[in-house]
């Protein structure tokens, strides 16, 4: 695939832009395993667990409202290395935490940076990738996620048997977070960014960096005419014909996370213990399968969506979503458990293969596309703002649910949500594949119906 013909600048530049990813994966997905002990330490009830769980949703749903505003003012360079002082301020906090409450401020500290990181992140890799490869570098961010979470799990199996064990899952995070800081340190600042503060020359000079060409000139004056356009003030996001893509992106936001993506995420070993896997380590052994089928599924995503296309994608995702969450409902609905804990793996791999490929990749991705240049930021802020949202609203209600109505009763709530999703999706979610965002950006302006707002025939 023509990716591998990037040329080495952009590709540092971005790998080091996507630690922010991993950093959002590892520090999201460390709970899982840390929640085990830290509520043995503590006695936590489910409520109290939630609350832990959700604390790095509260500072991200923060973040992420107050990321435009900041990345507007401070440049996307001073807060990516604003957000490693962060990350590394909060690992620090939560590891060496004297009480619960304490962790859960260093936690929240930590989402507030996740928060803002998942906004920045991308809109820098974006700013300074070649459009050619701007959808590939943005899925790389996602892939960057699920080996953030990955290794969490790895770390949480590696310390698992230790004393102190949350406190070294926790402390591992410092490492990424030292690494975000010293590469952005070498970093040049976004060449849009400069244009947009009237420093021209230092944009050209950076344009000549990231593209190992001094014939940027063309680029730059691409540039400098899209951000002649007047700018946006966020009433601007409610006019009527931006309404339906923002509808839009704040729908898949609440798809992304009402279909059930961090019940496994974060609750897989609290899943699998219920399932019959006593012993700690094993449920999360269990876990890191869950972690690498998601880091396998979201490569086979790279590769495949500007082919495929997100549609097919979304529609097989979302299909295959569903049905391994009834499976997972029937499987723990049964009288007979000599088999649950089998059924439970099975169950969870198939749920997070089909989520990564679809709806993981396509979020994170469709945000980036579907809106018009001049609300982006507000429009692509207030998207991110409703995927950490539900994402809260589920995390922070799962263990609740479980108690209430049982595992069963649950998974079958969460299929019947990806059932309503995708034929909700099937109606608006719009192809997007091999289409410049110019001509989806005619398309909008001419009201065509959400769905075909992709399609690159003239209006
Ligand atoms: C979602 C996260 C989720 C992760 C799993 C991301 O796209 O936003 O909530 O934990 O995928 O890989």
């Amino acid at each position: 695939m023509g990716l591998f013909r990037l040329n080495p600048t952009v590709s540092l530049v971005s790998a080091i832009a996507a630690l922010a990813g991993l950093l959002f994966g590892f520090d999201t997905g460390i709970i899982s395993g840390a929640l085990l002990f830290i509520s043995h330490d503590y006695q936590l009830s489910s409520g109290m667990s939630e609350w832990l769980v959700s604390s790095v949703l509260i500072g991200a749903m923060i973040g992420s409202l107050s990321s435009g505003a900041i990345a507007d003012s401070l440049g996307r360079r001073k807060v990516m290395l604003v957000i490693s002082g962060l990350f590394m301020t909060g690992t620090l906090i939560a590891s060496y935490a004297p009480s619960l409450i304490i962790i859960i401020i260093g936690r929240i500290i930590l989402g507030f940076a996740i928060g803002i990181g998942s906004y920045t992140a991308p809109l820098y890799i974006a700013e300074a990738a070649p459009f050619q490869w701007r959808g590939a570098l943005v899925t790389l961010n996602q892939l960057a996620i699920t080996v953030g979470i990955l290794a969490a799990f790895i770390v949480s199996y590696y310390f698992a048997d230790s004393i102190h064990a949350w406190r070294w899952m926790f402390l591992v995070g410092i490492v990424p977070a030292i690494l975000l800081g010293l590469g952005m340190i070498f970093l040049p600042e976004s060449p849009r960014f400069l244009v947009r503060q009237g420093k021209h020359d230092q944009a050209k000079t950076t344009l000549r960096y990231l593209r190992n060409s001094q014939d940027v000139d063309a680029e730059f004056d691409e540039i400098k005419n899209s951000l002649s356009q007047k700018e946006a003030r966020i009433r601007d996001v409610f006019l009527p014909w931006i309404r339906p893509v923002l509808f839009l992106g704040v729908f898949l936001g609440f798809l992304q996370q009402a279909s059930g993506i961090n019940t496994v995420i974060y609750y897989a070993p609290t899943i699998f213990q219920k399932a019959g896997l006593s012993n700690a380590s094993t449920a999360i052994l269990a876990t890191i399968g869950v972690g690498v089928l998601n880091v396998l599924s979201t490569i086979f995503a790279i590769f495949v969506i500007d082919k495929i296309g997100r549609r097919p994608l979304l529609f097989a995702g979302l299909f295959g979503m569903g049905i391994s969450l009834l499976f997972l409902s029937m499987a723990f609905s049964m009288a007979d458990s000599t088999y649950l804990p089998y059924a439970a793996m099975g169950g969870l791999f198939l749920y997070v293969f089909s989520f990564a490929f679809s709806l993981g990749a396509i979020l994170w991705l469709m945000v980036s596309e579907i809106f018009p240049l001049e609300v982006r930021g507000i429009a692509m802020s207030l998207s991110v703002f409703s995927c950490w949202f539900w994402n809260f609203v589920v995390s922070s209600s799962f263990l609740t649910m479980v108690d209430m109505f049982g595992v069963s009763l649950s998974f079958l709530f969460y299929a019947a949500m990806c059932g309503a999703g995708l034929v909700i999706a099937y109606l608006i979610v719009p192809e997007t594949k091999n289409v410049s965002l110019e001509t989806i950006e005619n398309n909008i302006r001419a009201r065509m119906p959400l769905r075909h707002i992709g399609l690159s025939q003239r209006w």
